[in-house]
């Protein structure tokens, strides 16, 4: 809650036995609670057991701090074919890209972005896994801060957002750490810098947690940004 913008949104996907208590968190927190989305894949895997319904769905969350939040209403119309967005989106699960086992789809990173976020935003995925939103983020032109624990995957993703180069970097760019007031400034031939391991999160809850927990970003900009 601290780091997200005051007009900034978070999106967190779930399924059933996340989703209730995700819901009564943000609640707790005090978040301002928008919608829920519900993703529908239609080719979802098919279930080999005969006792329960095959899961087809994953429930978004979407909050804000307040009611005064950024929301692209407009292209979500757009996206939608003029007509106004419902909450049930249908995107097919894609088959993975990477090794990663639960690589989202780049079409519902896209759309989550678009509606989101303007062109140079920074966006913030914690949980980066193959890096979807990263690759997704920098495609848009957005900047992005992405955190993954597990080396292996900060790995896969970081070859994937690496691969897109759409938004070469033109300018400098400094990057100042919240809690160390460090800067640290990237050249326009970094399109993808590894700086230090999450400091802000580390140090709140005990460093060794995370030891393997990175920072990086792409897409820089000739400004400060506050991590
Ligand atoms: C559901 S996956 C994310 C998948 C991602 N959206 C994609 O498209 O590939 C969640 C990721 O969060 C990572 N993770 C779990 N706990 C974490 C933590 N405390 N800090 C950072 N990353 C974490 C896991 O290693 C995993 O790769």
């Amino acid at each position: 809650m601290r780091i997200l913008s005051d007009k900034g949104t978070i999106w967190i996907s779930g399924t059933l036995h996340n989703h209730p208590s995700v819901g009564v968190t943000l609640k707790k927190l005090g978040f301002w609670i928008i919608n829920d989305v519900v993703w529908y894949k239609r080719n979802a895997t098919p279930l080999l057991s005969r006792n329960r319904l095959a899961p087809s769905t994953e429930l978004i969350w979407v909050a804000s701090k307040s009611k005064k939040y950024f929301f692209n209403y407009e292209l979500a119309k757009q996206i939608n074919g003029g007509k106004q967005m419902r909450n049930l989106w249908e995107i097919n699960a894609e088959r993975h890209k990477t090794a990663h086992p639960t690589e989202k789809p780049e079409t519902l990173l896209e759309r989550i972005i678009s509606i989101a976020s303007n062109e140079n935003d920074v966006v913030l995925d914690p949980f980066l896994g193959s890096g979807t939103t990263g690759a997704v983020a920098k495609k848009l032109n957005r900047n992005f801060i992405g955190i993954e624990i597990s080396k292996e995957y900060f790995e896969i993703a970081q070859n994937r957002i690496c691969g897109v180069i759409e938004n070469p970097l033109q300018e400098k760019t400094e990057i100042t750490t919240h809690q160390t007031a460090k800067t640290y400034t990237f050249e326009p031939s970094q399109e993808l810098s590894l700086f230090e391991p999450l400091s802000f999160y580390a140090k709140k809850r005990k460093k060794e947690l995370y030891p393997n927990t990175l920072l990086f970003l792409t897409r820089k900009k000739n400004k400060k940004i506050k991590a």
